[in-house]
């Protein structure tokens, strides 16, 4: 299967679950539900529901219905868009190529509509099938500890704003950027791997070595994607982003240009997607997906 294909093919997957877990916009109350979907539908990349898929397909042979597992990744990362543009927050108006949720439903509905994609994200885990509950578990604590204030995605964007307007060093860039978006990455893959069966034996073995090796991958690719993420808001429009452009710099966020430039932050993120790739080495063909993900990553230009 060609890339393209083999891309549209699982993103079509996630979405096939997505719209089962969510309730339909008729379901009561339904001004929640329309907005829950209006920004889960709006468009975005899936890379982490499809990096989840792709390391658990480096794992192992079966992984039937891994892209529900998958679904709870898309499900906390659209809560933490819909809450990172409210006004307290970046106070953004466009989103995925659409006015923001708080813009369309307003604030309240929007708060609620991430709570919402929050809770059911761990109803998404606690649900799943096909797997058992040792497992169950294991995805839960990853997902939850990702999500989370010590060194997870709130943690990350609590210093991502009080940073706003200070000294931009490169120690609090890394933290910042490791935290707010490189924790979801790194549990992607680590959740995939680990509903393949990775990381489960007792006393170690090839299962751990696999999980640890992923995990590697999974700290590279998440730096990178955030680099990549200041760059292009410097470098695109707005219209390529489907987000507004030069925000950063308006909010003296501390970012990778504002410390690096943009040249070295260039560099920098070619760095990890080369790291990226040595930690999968052990995986040979296996891994050929993963790889390509990490390309996209890098390379991509919204
Ligand atoms: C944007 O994430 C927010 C960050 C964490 C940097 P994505 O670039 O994955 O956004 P979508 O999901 O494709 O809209
Ligand atoms: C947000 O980072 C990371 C999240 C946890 C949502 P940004 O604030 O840079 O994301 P964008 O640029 O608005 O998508
Ligand atoms: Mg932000
Ligand atoms: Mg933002
Ligand atoms: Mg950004």
């Amino acid at each position: 299967m060609t890339l393209p294909d083999y891309l549209a093919y699982q993103q079509k997957r996630v979405d096939t679950a997505l719209d089962r877990w969510v309730p339909a916009e008729s379901q009561d109350p339904s001004i929640i539900h329309r907005a829950m979907r209006y920004s889960l539908f709006a468009g975005g990349k899936r890379i982490r529901p499809l990096l989840a898929m792709a390391a658990a397909e480096a794992v192992a042979d079966s992984t039937e219905g891994i892209e529900n597992a998958a679904c709870a990744l898309e499900l906390i990362h659209t809560y933490s868009l819909i809450h990172d543009d409210l006004p307290a927050l970046d106070n953004d108006d466009l989103r995925r190529g659409r006015p923001t949720c708080h813009k369309v439903f307003g604030d309240a509905m929007a708060i609620l509509a991430g709570d919402a994609l929050l809770t059911l994200a761990f109803e998404t885990l606690a649900k799943l099938p096909h797997v058992d509950s040792e497992r169950r578990i294991r995805l839960v604590a990853e997902l939850a500890t990702a999500a989370g204030t010590v060194g997870g995605m709130i943690g990350g964007q609590v210093n991502d704003l009080e940073g706003e307007g200070k000294d931009p060093t490169a120690p609090l860039l890394e933290s910042i950027h490791r935290a707010k978006t490189g924790a979801l990455l790194r549990a992607s893959v680590r959740m995939g791997a680990i509903y393949a069966g990775a990381g489960a034996g007792a006393g170690g073995g090839a299962n751990d070595f696999q999980l640890t090796a992923l995990t590697c991958f999974g700290e590279h690719i998440g730096l990178a994607f955030q680099i990549v993420d200041d760059v292009l808001d410097v470098e695109q429009p707005s219209e390529a982003l489907g987000k507004t452009a030069g925000k950063d710099a308006q909010q003296k966020k501390i970012t990778f240009p504002a410390v690096y430039g943009l040249e070295q932050s260039r560099a920098m993120a070619e760095e990890e997607r080369l790291a990226a790739h040595v930690a999968l080495r052990p995986f040979g063909s296996r891994a050929e997906r993963l790889l390509q993900l990490a390309d996209l990553v890098v390379q991509r230009t919204a």
